[in-house]
């Protein structure tokens, strides 16, 4: 019991001294795409689009994480966070640790000195080197495999929030994939022009109403219906 408290006690004391550092109410995340993301893509992994302004703020983060020379190894973070503080105000070819031929593919960062504070680009930076890590990637690509294996049908039931009412097995807001499979079995048609106009009433026990989804283009509401009706 005692040494519970002791460590809830440790954890205050160690939360409260952090929390007298400047940065600490910004949040980094938001100020990235706020400050940066205008030139920085900020997607992991990153889009790679041909006429990328800046290089991605994931090959940014790994870049400058492993190019940093701190005093001492356990100093590497700070050291990260620092170079990003200073570079971010007055960038030069000489700091630069961009390769030269990423420097003359994209030109030299204009200074952001009038657009962010030091404590505003050292939230950001400790965002940039906790969030662009290794592992987050991993898992970053490993949800994407997850996502692009699955169904064309089932991408764009996830896309256009249909899996938010409707589950495939049970009931939830709407009725299951399953009921509705039922229903429209020999009738794809009619369950286009279902979804298309959306719908109220039609179903016992169910009070929401189906919005209609006039937006999704003929080929997804196929897509989108074939999936359905072969569901097992
Ligand atoms: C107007 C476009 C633009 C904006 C806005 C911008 N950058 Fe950059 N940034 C660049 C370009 C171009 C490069 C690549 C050339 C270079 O390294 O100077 C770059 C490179 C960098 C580098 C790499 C330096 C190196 O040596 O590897 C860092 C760090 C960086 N940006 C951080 C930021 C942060 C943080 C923000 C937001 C506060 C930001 N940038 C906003 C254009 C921009
Ligand atoms: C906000 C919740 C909600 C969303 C989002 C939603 N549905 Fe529904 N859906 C319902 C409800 C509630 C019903 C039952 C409506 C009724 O009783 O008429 C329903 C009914 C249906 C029906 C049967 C309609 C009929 O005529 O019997 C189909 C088909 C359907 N949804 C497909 C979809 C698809 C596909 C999507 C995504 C593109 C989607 N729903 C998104 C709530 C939702």
């Amino acid at each position: 019991m005692i040494l519970k408290y002791t460590i809830l006690f440790a954890a205050l004391f160690f939360t409260a001294c952090i929390d007298n550092k400047p940065e600490k109410n910004l949040d980094g995340k938001k100020l990235l795409e706020q400050k940066c993301a205008s030139c920085h893509d900020l997607t992991m992994p990153p889009l790679l689009s041909p006429n990328e302004p800046a290089p991605p703020i994931m090959s940014v983060s790994f870049h400058v994480y492993d190019f940093v020379k701190p005093n001492d190894e356990s100093q590497r973070f700070n050291t990260a966070v620092e170079f990003v503080v200073d570079y971010v105000k007055e960038p030069s070819f000489e700091k630069s640790i961009c390769d030269k031929e990423s420097l003359k593919q994209y030109g030299l960062m204009p200074s952001q000195k009038e657009k962010v504070t030091d404590d505003e680009t050292r939230a950001i930076a400790k965002y940039m080197f906790t969030h662009y890590t290794q592992q987050n990637l991993s898992e970053a690509m490993k949800a994407k495999a997850k996502y692009d294996a699955l169904p064309q049908g089932e991408k764009i039931a996830l896309k256009n929030n249909c899996l938010g009412c409707h589950k495939v097995d049970k009931d939830l807001v709407g009725p299951s994939f399953k009921s509705i499979q039922e229903k429209f079995i020999s009738s794809k048609s009619a369950m286009k022009e279902s979804i298309k106009n959306g719908s109220k009433g039609k179903w016992e026990n169910f009070r929401a109403m189906m919005p209609s989804y006039k937006q999704l283009t003929d080929e997804e509401l196929e897509t989108l219906s074939e999936w359905i009706i072969n569901l097992s």
